[in-house]
This record gives C-alpha cells, sequence and structure tokens, in this order.
C-alpha cells in the first residue's frame, strides 16, 4: 500500500488507515463481536493498512483492550493513534482537558494497548473550562517523557452540542483552527481529526488547507458517510436505538431517498473502473484531495476491512473528480 506522511514528527502510515469505533462504540451493540474485530484488525494490517484509529471512550475502554491484544503480538505491524480528554457520562459526553486527568488518562491507554508507547496522541475534544494550551502542554510533557511520539488535534462537535447549539461544522470548524494557532505555540501538531467524506465536504474549505499548508496530517473520520456511501443501506431499513444513525438526520427514510444521487454517482464510477465499489471510490476520492490524507474507513468485518485497504490502488481520473465535485451538497443537517 502506499506510504503517507502523518505531520510534523513525518511519520509514515498506509495511506488508508482502520477506523475501530464500530467494533465497540457508535453502532449497534447487537453486532459486536470481539472475536471478529480482532479478525478486522489482523486483515487490515495484512493487507497493507499501519494506522489504526482508536479512543479511550470507545465502550469505554475496550476497543483499547481489544487493539491491545493485536498490539502484543504485532506492534512493528501498527501506527497506533488513540484519543483522550472525553468521557461518556451517564447522561451525555463529558470533556476533561485538566493535565492530571490526561497524564493519567494517557497511562491508562498505554496499559488497556498493551504497549510503551502511542504513535499519535489525540486530543478527542478540547474543554470548555481548560485553556487549550493547558491541556496541549500536559500532551507535550508525555512526547518529553517518551509515552507519545506525536499530537494530533480532534475537530468534532458532539452532534447533542450541535442541536442544542445550533453549530455548524463550518463554526465548529472555525473554533478549530484558532484552538490550532494556539497550540502550534506551545507542540507542533502533527494531525487533525475531522469528519470529511463526498457528502460532507465542509473541511476542504478550511481544515484541509490549514493542514496541507503546515505539513500536518489529516485523518478523515466517517470517510463513508457511516455506511450510507457504500451503497449498502436501503432507505427505511431503520436502525437500533443505541446506532448513531437512529438520530442522525441523514440517515431519515426521507433523507436516505433523497441522498441516493451521490451513491448512484459512486456506483457509474465504480461500474466504469471494473470490479470496484462504491466505497472504494469514496475512499479513492478522500486520497485525491491531497497526499497528506489518510481516511480511517470504520468496519468490524474482516471482508470490508480488506476491500477499504484495496481503495489505495484505485486511481480517480479528473473525469471522476469533476462528477464527484458536481454533486449537489447532501440534504439532512443537524440544524
Ligand atoms: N474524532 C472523532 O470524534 C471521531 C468521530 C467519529 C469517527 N471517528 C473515527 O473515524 C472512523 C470512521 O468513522 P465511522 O466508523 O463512524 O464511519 P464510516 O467509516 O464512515 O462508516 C462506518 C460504517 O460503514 C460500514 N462499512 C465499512 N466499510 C464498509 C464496506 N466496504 N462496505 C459496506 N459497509 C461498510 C461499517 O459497517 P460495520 O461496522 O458493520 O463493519 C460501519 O457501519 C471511526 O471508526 C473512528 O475511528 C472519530
Amino acid at each position: 500500500m502506499e506510504r503517507r506522511t502523518v505531520g510534523a514528527a513525518a511519520l509514515g502510515v498506509g495511506a488508508i488507515g482502520l477506523g475501530c469505533m464500530p467494533m465497540s462504540w457508535g453502532y449497534t451493540s447487537s453486532q459486536r463481536d470481539g472475536e471478529s474485530s480482532v479478525r478486522a484488525v489482523h486483515a487490515a494490517l495484512d493487507h497493507g493498512t499501519t494506522l489504526l484509529d482508536t479512543a479511550d471512550m470507545y465502550g469505554p475502554y475496550t476497543n483499547e483492550l481489544l487493539l491491545g491484544r493485536v498490539l502484543r503480538e504485532r506492534r512493528a505491524d501498527v501506527f497506533v493513534a488513540t484519543k483522550g480528554g472525553l468521557l461518556a457520562g451517564e447522561q451525555h459526553i463529558v470533556a476533561n482537558g485538566r493535565p492530571g486527568y490526561v497524564r493519567r488518562a494517557c497511562d491508562a491507554s498505554l496499559r488497556r494497548l498493551q504497549t510503551d508507547r502511542i504513535d499519535l496522541y489525540q486530543l478527542h475534544r478540547p474543554d470548555p473550562e481548560v485553556p487549550v494550551e493547558e491541556t496541549w502542554g500536559a500532551m507535550a510533557e508525555l512526547v518529553a517523557a517518551g509515552k507519545v511520539r506525536a499530537l494530533g488535534l480532534c475537530a468534532m462537535g458532539a452532534r447533542a452540542d450541535r442541536r442544542a447549539d445550533r453549530r455548524t461544522d463550518a463554526s465548529i470548524h472555525a473554533t478549530t483552527l484558532r484552538q490550532l494557532e494556539r497550540v502550534q505555540q506551545v507542540f507542533p501538531v502533527s494531525s487533525v481529526q475531522a469528519e470529511l467524506s463526498v457528502w460532507s465536504r465542509e473541511a476542504l474549505e478550511t481544515l484541509l488547507p490549514w493542514c496541507e499548508t503546515r505539513g500536518v496530517g489529516f485523518l478523515a473520520a466517517m470517510p463513508l458517510g457511516n455506511g450510507f456511501l457504500t451503497g449498502t443501506l436501503t432507505p427505511g431499513s431503520g436502525f437500533e436505538p443505541d446506532d448513531v444513525r437512529a438520530r442522525h438526520p441523514r440517515f431519515t427514510a426521507e433523507m436516505m431517498a433523497a441522498n441516493q444521487p451521490i451513491v448512484a454517482c459512486l456506483r457509474r464510477i465504480a461500474a466504469r473502473h471494473g470490479d470496484v465499489t462504491p466505497a472504494q471510490v469514496a475512499l479513492a476520492w478522500l486520497l485525491a484531495q491531497g497526499r497528506h490524507v489518510v481516511p480511517v474507513p470504520g468496519t468490524k468485518k474482516a471482508a470490508w476491512a480488506v476491500e477499504n485497504a484495496r481503495a489505495a490502488q484505485l486511481l480517480l481520473t479528473v473525469g471522476d473528480l469533476a462528477e464527484i465535485g458536481a454533486l449537489p451538497e447532501a440534504q439532512g443537517s443537524w440544524d
């Protein structure tokens, strides 16, 4: 698989990563299965993926424990990217950016991951109660202590917050840009992680250029539009209550039907390339957005992990990219 560089510390990774969240969090819990998830991680690594994206709050904790089983056996094959500073509370998600907490959270992640060093430690969400420089300073100390190789920042508003505050991706990204400028004064940023996909393209305007001009890597979260862009979901199929898509405005039967032209476009392009899937076209589109972009498609299935890793071999034409560029904006928003 093609290699790409993540950020200031010039860390090399396979161009397509693996998002490990669906194995333990966010999607229908009744479909989770530790053994097949471990097989999916091995399958991705066997096909050139190196970056595994996890977080202490996925589970919480169980996702890191699961990856620890793989890392114990093949640490040299893995670039482990985890996140701290956010926890799932009883009612909602809570940020904690206090330095003492960040230090404890990192030590706990190291234990669960069964490793002595995290390749990329990402701040999951800045804590509004703590100046972001303070949190970042504590994270920089983790690098100095040899516990972490590089630091990243996530730019993702909690969905509940978005509804409550009427925050849009554009306003979240504007806040993130200010935070990035501030933390850069403390310690170099190696990566930014934010949603970017064929149907969520806001980061192209702001975060992507910021990263490109500063040599910062960009981890594209939700690159398959939570599964929609794969063309395997049908309008009206419904989701169990603990699946994020049960409350996601783009996953109502009406919005899924309204957004079918996006899937149809990916299908058309896939057909032109032969033995290729819409998911692979969606990932190849991301790879074409810049050499600093690394998509982290999430899956808990080995076959899909392999399919996604193979997307690194697909080169879209200028015509393909123009066709996707001309798609109308996706319908269904949080505000
Ligand atoms: N920083 C943050 O705050 C944040 C927020 C969200 C996500 N992320 C990261 O981004 C990663 C990706 O996001 P995501 O997992 O939510 O969304 P995604 O990658 O856009 O889509 C995941 C969904 O697509 C399905 N899928 C994957 N590959 C497929 C294929 N080839 N064909 C058909 N279906 C396929 C998965 O099914 P199965 O689960 O059944 O395999 C899952 O339901 C996460 O795993 C996480 O690491 C970070």
